[in-house]
């Protein structure tokens, strides 16, 4: 971990969950371009430390690791320590780090199932306290989470799961703004990460897999922007779009699409 000392014209601290690869690698990457020093979250030491070593070099900014697995409940205290630390204050929290199961609900342990509760719910919920109390005494701060365009679908509880994200995260846009503190969603579609090859499902090609630093420029502009949420892509913003005149029964359709 290294010394942190946030010069006055840096845009803050940024706290990244699942920094490592994917979307919270390129979140990890342009918010380094844009001069945030950074805090970098997940469970490979190794690959945090090299991450770490390249934005250094290639940015000039000062990044510290955390090595947590967000399903243990001391490990993510952790990181709640490091959020609600009044002396390193963290501008901006991107609650990114997730994954998906392969399998249908009854086909997995409920143990597994518990795990992706806590990655994709619980530790948005417990980091989110952790950094909204000192955002709001401050009176300025940011929270993207990670949710997807399965929350607006019937996609088992993984999409229940991120319904949840897309939940709170709009009451809290709305409890927070009046306070300095933006809070959004960034939902996105079948983007091209190690997520799918994690599930062990075919990543697919075409026009509806999304180029991970495209989706990040999206969202961030978004965010500059003050929205409640982020669907990069005119395919995904249709989708969500048809969600809202499509009855649910006709929904359930959609649920083993992408899914091999
Ligand atoms: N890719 C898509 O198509 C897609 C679509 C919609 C939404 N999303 C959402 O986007 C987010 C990022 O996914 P991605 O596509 O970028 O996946 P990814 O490429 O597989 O990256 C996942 C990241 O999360 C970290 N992580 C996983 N489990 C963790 C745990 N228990 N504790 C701490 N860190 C953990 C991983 O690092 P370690 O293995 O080192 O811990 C890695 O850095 C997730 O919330 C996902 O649900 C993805």
């Amino acid at each position: 971990m290294s010394a942190h000392t946030t010069s006055p014209h840096s845009p803050g601290t940024a706290l990244v969950t699942g920094a490592t690869a994917g979307i919270g690698l390129a979140f990890a990457r342009r918010l380094a371009g844009r001069g945030h020093d950074l805090v970098l979250v997940a469970r490979d030491a190794d690959r945090l430390a090299s991450v770490a070593d390249d934005l250094r070099a290639e940015h000039g900014v000062e990044v510290e690791v955390l090595v947590a697995d967000l399903v243990e409940p001391d490990q993510l205290a952790t990181v709640e320590a490091r959020l609600a630390d009044p002396d390193r204050p963290v501008e901006l929290l991107v609650n990114n780090a997730g994954f998906g199961l392969k399998k249908r609900f009854l086909d997995n342990p409920a143990d597994a199932e518990q795990a992706m509760l806590t990655v994709l719910v619980t530790a948005v919920l417990r980091l989110c306290h952790a950094a909204l109390g000192p955002m709001t005494q401050r009176g300025s701060g940011g929270v993207i989470n990670v949710s997807s365009v399965a929350a607006f679908l019937p996609r088992g509880t993984y999409g229940a799961a991120k319904a949840w994200v897309n939940s709170f995260s709009e009451w809290a846009a709305h409890e927070y703004r009046g306070r300095g503190v933006r809070v959004m969603a960034l939902c996105p579609g079948f983007t091209k990460t190690e997520f799918h090859e994690r599930m062990q499902v075919t990543r697919g090609e075409g026009l509806m897999w999304l180029d991970v630093d495209f989706l990040v420029e999206k969202a961030l502009a978004d965010f500059d922007r003050g929205r409640v949420y982020s669907i990069p892509g005119a395919q995904y913003k249709a989708i969500v779009g048809l969600t809202r005149l499509v009855p649910n029964r006709a929904l359930q359709l959609a649920q083993s699409l992408g899914r091999k």
